[in-house]
């Protein structure tokens, strides 16, 4: 019997899958349309809601209207307490564990429809941290997706840090020794490694004494999405203004900023489609002083609309990478609302997150007792590398390093597939 072993990012946006077949060809799972990568997005169908549609379908489906529950960046539970909840979705109880599970079935039954082989065998990504500060949270995240991994079919599971994968994936076209830091930052985290690669080092089984450090914090484009969101889409919103006073003290409070951020999280909109949550913001909208604009979250949570606005405020973001100013008219909405946004307004939004990811990435230098000047090789992989801020902060300090921006979307899931052969060759 052939033997295949696979790798798979189960990444907060896009996931991704390779496989390392028995003639020791790697090949990139291909996906709707011959895609390397899958959005990370599920949509259950109110009439057939155990089978569910996935990635750039299921997006489709909820921008269509279908009816349905639709969801987004599942990652973003693990290590939290929603791990062990269930979720009301078309009036069934789905545990969040299953959620996942259907999603990384899914990723392995295209995997073997392509590669005619069942695979039993998987290294499966993970961020250094999926909580900061957390250990114990982080282990029982850990072994949570392990079980899912299992649930779903798999017989032996190793995990490895999405970074260091990246860096097993750039170090394949390598010919001289470098000194690599890895900067990763995706939807969910950014995590960063400081790595010895090169042929000679690729060789070697047990690689702890390349690896000098590694770390990671819990910000990335999800964080950035919720940041412009809050500086500016949630004021069209209603977001910062006030209620009317109280009738019987006459204070005047402003409307609550909860259902505002909870709007603005890719993994937490959905909590505000229960009937109590409707209700809530229902009674918002009443006591406000500026029904016009509160009116509108009122809408969006009514029509539950509020991953299309997130995905407004996605595609705004990433317009601003190129360039200086955006404008967007909301025409899923009854007052069709326009933004427009300055592309230094987004800048101003993400550059507290942006600072705490800069500082741990300077932790991870000082960990591995490495100055930003010794290192040689940059490898710049993830989504939210795009943002030319993002990238102008964290790579001005190496002055003499080379900056290898290649595969930003596929290099985990490569790496990841050459350390499966590694681990199960
Ligand atoms: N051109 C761009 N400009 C700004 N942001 C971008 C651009 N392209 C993609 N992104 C953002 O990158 C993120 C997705 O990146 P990626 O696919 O690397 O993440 P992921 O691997 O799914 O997440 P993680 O590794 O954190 O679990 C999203 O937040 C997306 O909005
Ligand atoms: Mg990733």
């Amino acid at each position: 019997m052939p033997e295949s072993y696979c790798g798979i990012d189960f990444g907060t946006t896009n996931s991704a899958v390779s496989i390392f077949d028995d003639k020791k060809n790697i090949a990139q799972v291909l996906f709707e349309k011959d895609r390397e990568t899958i959005p990370t997005a599920i949509f259950f169908p109110e009439e057939n809601t155990y089978k569910p549609i996935f990635g750039a379908a299921a997006i489709k489906e909820y921008i269509a209207g279908g009816n349905g529950r639709f969801m987004r960046s599942i990652k973003r539970i693990l290590g939290t307490d929603l791990m062990n909840l269930k979720t009301e979705i078309n009036e069934i109880y789905l545990s969040y564990e299953d959620i996942i599970e259907y999603f990384i079935k899914h990723l392995k039954t295209v995997a073997e429809k392509q590669n005619g082989v069942a695979l039993e065998q998987v290294v499966l990504g993970r961020p250094v941290h999926f909580q900061d500060y957390a250990p114990e949270a982080d282990k029982r995240a850990e072994s949570f997706l392990k079980h899912i991994a299992i649930k779903a079919g798999f017989k032996q599971i190793h995990f490895q840090y999405e970074p260091l994968a990246a860096a097993y994936a750039h170090e394949q076209k390598l010919e001289k020794e470098k000194l690599a830091f890895v900067i990763d930052i995706g939807g969910g985290t950014s995590d960063f490694s400081v790595i010895r690669l090169g042929a000679e080092h690729k060789k070697q089984i047990d690689r702890a004494k390349d690896i000098l450090a590694n770390s990671g914090v819990r910000i990335g484009g999800n964080d950035f999405d919720r940041d412009l969101a809050m500086k500016c889409y949630m004021p069209e919103l209603g977001y910062g203004t006030m209620l009317k006073p109280n009738p019987y003290n006459g204070r005047i409070l402003p409307v609550p900023f909860g259902p505002y951020m909870t709007l603005s999280e890719w993994s937490s909109i959905n909590t505000l489609y229960t009937y109590k949550a409707k209700k809530e913001i229902q009674k918002i909208y009443e006591e406000s002083s500026e029904p016009q604009k509160v009116r509108i979250l009122w809408e969006t949570v009514q029509k539950e609309l509020g991953h299309t606005l997130l995905n407004d405020v996605e595609i705004s973001k990433i317009a601003l990478s190129k360039q200086e100013l955006i404008s967007s008219r909301l025409e899923f909405l009854e007052s069709k609302p326009s933004i427009a946004i300055k592309k230094q307004r987004f800048e101003e939004s993400i550059k507290k997150d942006t600072q705490k990811i800069v500082d741990t990435m300077v932790e991870c230098l000082k960990d591995a007792e490495i100055s930003f000047t010794e290192i040689e090789l940059v490898i710049l992989t993830g989504g939210s590398t795009e943002i030319p801020y993002i990238k102008k902060e964290l790579c001005r300090l190496f002055s003499n390093a080379e900056i290898s921006e290649s595969g930003k979307f596929s290099s985990v899931s490569l790496g990841l597939g050459y350390e499966a052969a590694r681990v199960y060759g």
